[in-house]
């Protein structure tokens, strides 16, 4: 995937450095070479000896290393390479990323090159949160860094939180994402998320609480792949990703509008929580109180299953169909059932009952059932959900 591929790996100071080193192999695995530079923070958690010889390359230390100069001075170092990453990059070199220091080979290096530049943060957890970190993530972000990570787990100082470097297939796969080599380069992948608004009249609607986190981090992902992703997604509560198109819809019958519109698509992942009926005579004014004390009646019309009239479209179906179960009970025996009614390839179960906290939460743990059967997976946060789920799709559509 990344054959003839030139890395320039910036290895910062950071636990975390242990895996640089499985980085630099896993990228030489696919064609890649490595040229490495290691900070003297980076020295004192992976020696100069392990690095260049996983490298089988010379590793670059020191700025004013005079055989270096005459082999290659740092401008050109900076450039000869299709791709900088920093993995791990700490929030010191964060810091001086964004303020555009250049005190040492590795700084300098950062401000003189031509090339996209990865990073793969790796702090922790209150350094991350920390308005300083936060300020300088949105500086290198405005500046076209690209970044992947950091997760949300245990880490090595012993507190939970997001901090932790990216795992290495997640940055080997951003790395091919930015090279324009993704594996998911050239697909086409359709995600709908967020709840459904159905409108009673003009100021009250029927929702559910469904808050968009899975569907986006799961957009976001296969972006990160490499798909171009259309997002359609109803009124979530957290913001789109960036860099995909989004198709904002109110109701499930836009929904399946703008599904079919967006169609055709390798593969389809349907993460929205639709409502099953809508009211089927929606109010033109506002419903008022009739002084009877009586409460009005709804009349309901069931919803257009938009899954399932893509998993059995025949001509044109996408290769992959992906639906959500949201259980809140037998998780498995129900998703069984459901991958079975609708035609889907695959189900994607949770188990959103109140006591999970997983609708509306931060984490889900998911079932993923498939012709092969059911895999349970562990609670993750969503974003890694997200991730292990893209790859999947990488896999299912190579
Ligand atoms: N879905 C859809 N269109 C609908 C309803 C559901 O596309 N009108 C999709 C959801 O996006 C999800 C899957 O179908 O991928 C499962 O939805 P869910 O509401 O959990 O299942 P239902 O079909 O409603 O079955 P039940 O009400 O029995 O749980």
């Amino acid at each position: 995937m990344l054959a003839d591929k030139r890395i320039l790996l910036i290895i910062g100071g950071g636990i975390a450095a242990y895996k640089a080193l499985d980085l630099i192999r896993r990228l030489r695995d696919q064609g890649a070479s490595v040229t490495p530079v290691l900070t003297r923070a980076g020295e004192a958690f992976v020696t100069p000896l392990s690095v260049s010889a996983l490298a089988a390359h010379k590793v670059y230390r020191d700025l004013f290393d005079l055989t270096d100069e005459a082999e290659m001075g740092h401008i050109e170092l900076s450039r000869a390479a299709d791709l900088i990453v920093v993995a791990p990059a700490t929030a010191d070199l964060m810091g001086k990323m964004a303020a555009g220091l250049a005190g040492d080979l590795a700084t300098t290096l950062l401000l003189a090159t031509d090339k996209r530049v990865l990073i793969a943060p790796s702090m922790n957890v209150r350094m991350w949160d920390h308005p300083a970190t936060r300020r300088n993530l949105a500086r290198l972000l405005a500046d076209g860094i690209l970044v992947v990570g950091p997760n949300e787990g245990p880490m090595a100082c012993g507190e939970f939180g997001p901090g932790r470097m990216a795992e290495v297939p997640e940055i080997v796969a951003a790395i091919g994402a930015a090279l324009g080599n993704g594996p998911l380069k050239g697909r086409h992948v359709l995600v709908t998320s967020g709840p459904t608004h159905e409108p009673i009249d003009p100021v009250r609607y029927i929702a559910n609480r469904s808050s968009g986190a899975q569907g986006t981090a799961l957009a976001a992902a296969l972006r990160d792949l490499g798909a171009r992703v259309s997002f359609i997604t109803g009124p979530a509560l957290v913001p789109p990703p960036a860099g995909v198109a989004v198709i904002a819809v109110e109701t499930a019958l836009e929904m399946a509008d703008a599904v079919a519109a967006a169609l055709p698509a390798d593969a389809a992942v349907f993460a929205a929580a639709v409502a099953d009926w809508r009211v089927a005579n929606p109010a033109a004014q506002k419903m008022k109180k009739d002084g009877t004390g009586a409460p009005p009646s709804l009349d309901f019309a069931e919803n257009p299953d938009i899954l399932a009239r893509v998993a059995q479209m025949g001509a044109g179906r996408p290769r992959l169909v992906v639906g959500f179960a949201a259980e809140t009970e037998t998780v498995v025996a129900h998703a069984t059932a459901k991958r079975a009614r609708k035609g889907c390839d695959w189900i994607v179960a949770n188990d959103v009952s109140p006591e999970t906290g997983i609708m509306g939460g931060a984490e889900n743990a998911v079932t993923l059932m498939t012709a092969q059967g059911a895999e349970s997976w562990p609670r993750l946060p969503k974003v890694e959900v997200a991730r292990r789920l893209a790859l999947r799709i990488a896999e299912a559509l190579a």
